[in-house]
């Protein structure tokens, strides 16, 4: 079987033998069957990998085996109300990249007659079209195949190109050649953002602007069980806390992590 065909869900013994266990432990080099060729040359790129080692390849892994549970994770973490009136109340189009499950992109289908979701893991776009077809205009958006560094979409497309907690500076998660892509496919005078972006000082030289929203902000989990069982898979360091504060609300700063509070974005030239 090819990775392309490879099931993306997990088995009853797959899922009992990865029950409680945190990400990092998760999964193993035989999980890698499950990428495609492509994303296997993205991610894997030398063909050998240890998820146990490399977290960011763990964190693939799981967008294609467990589709659910980073679904789980991803909408209890809500954006600042803040980052969503920031963005434009209507344009033309909009593309965004690295979609996933959605927490953006339903955020969108009401700013724009068009939007384009990007998104490589057929597991999370499956997701994603099931959460558009139950949403209210989810209609006005088209989800599509594609990685940063090659965008299947024309020059010029769109009034804004916008990824959220998915673009990085390394090159299988977007690099230079994803920042390009991305201010390829905005037309002029038209706005590039990263929403929830790391490394600020690399987008700074890379011209992009920075606005921050303040105020305290927790992980809403839909649970006080699921917060423990949540935490202890992608927080362990934290999971302790977790269970002493007793609620499913927990404090980002809790968890370790910087909250979904912010944007960097530039402005092309007319
Ligand atoms: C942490 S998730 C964020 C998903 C979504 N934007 C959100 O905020 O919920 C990172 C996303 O980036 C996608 N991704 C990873 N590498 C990518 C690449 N090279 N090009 C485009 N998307 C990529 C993943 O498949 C995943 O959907």
């Amino acid at each position: 079987m090819t990775g392309a065909e490879a099931p993306t869900w997990a088995g009853p013994s797959q899922a009992s033998a990865r029950a409680g266990r945190e990400l990092r432990s998760r999964y193993t080099a035989a999980d890698l069957s499950v990428f495609t060729a492509e994303e296997a040359s993205r991610f894997v790129p030398r063909g050998t990998g240890d998820p146990q080692t490399d977290v960011t390849l763990a964190w693939e892994l799981l967008y294609r085996l467990e589709p659910e549970l980073y679904d789980r994770l991803a909408s209890a973490e809500h954006l600042h109300p803040g980052v969503v009136a920031w963005l434009p109340p209507h344009v033309g189009r909009i593309a965004e990249v690295g979609a996933g499950t959605g927490r953006l992109t339903l955020e969108l289908i009401d700013r724009a007659q068009r939007v384009v979701a990007v998104e490589p893991a057929l597991p999370l776009r499956r997701i994603l079209r099931r959460k558009l077809a139950a949403a209210d205009n989810g209609d006005r958006a088209r989800v599509t195949h594609g990685f940063f560094d090659r965008l299947p979409l024309p020059d010029d497309f769109a009034d804004m190109v916008v990824a959220c907690s998915a673009f990085t500076p390394a090159a299988e998660h977007g690099g230079e050649g994803g920042l390009s892509e991305m201010e390829r496919v905005c037309r002029p005078g038209g706005c590039v953002a990263l929403i929830w972006p790391n490394h600020l000082e690399w987008l700074a030289a890379h011209g992009y602007q920075y606005v921050s929203f303040p105020g305290a902000m927790s992980v809403e989990f839909g649970s006080y069980p699921e917060a423990v069982e949540l935490a202890g898979i992608f927080f362990p360091g934290a999971a302790d806390k977790v269970r002493r504060l007793g609620r499913r609300s927990v404090p980002f700063d809790a968890l370790g992590i910087n909250p979904p509070r912010d944007v960097a974005f530039k402005v092309l030239a007319a």
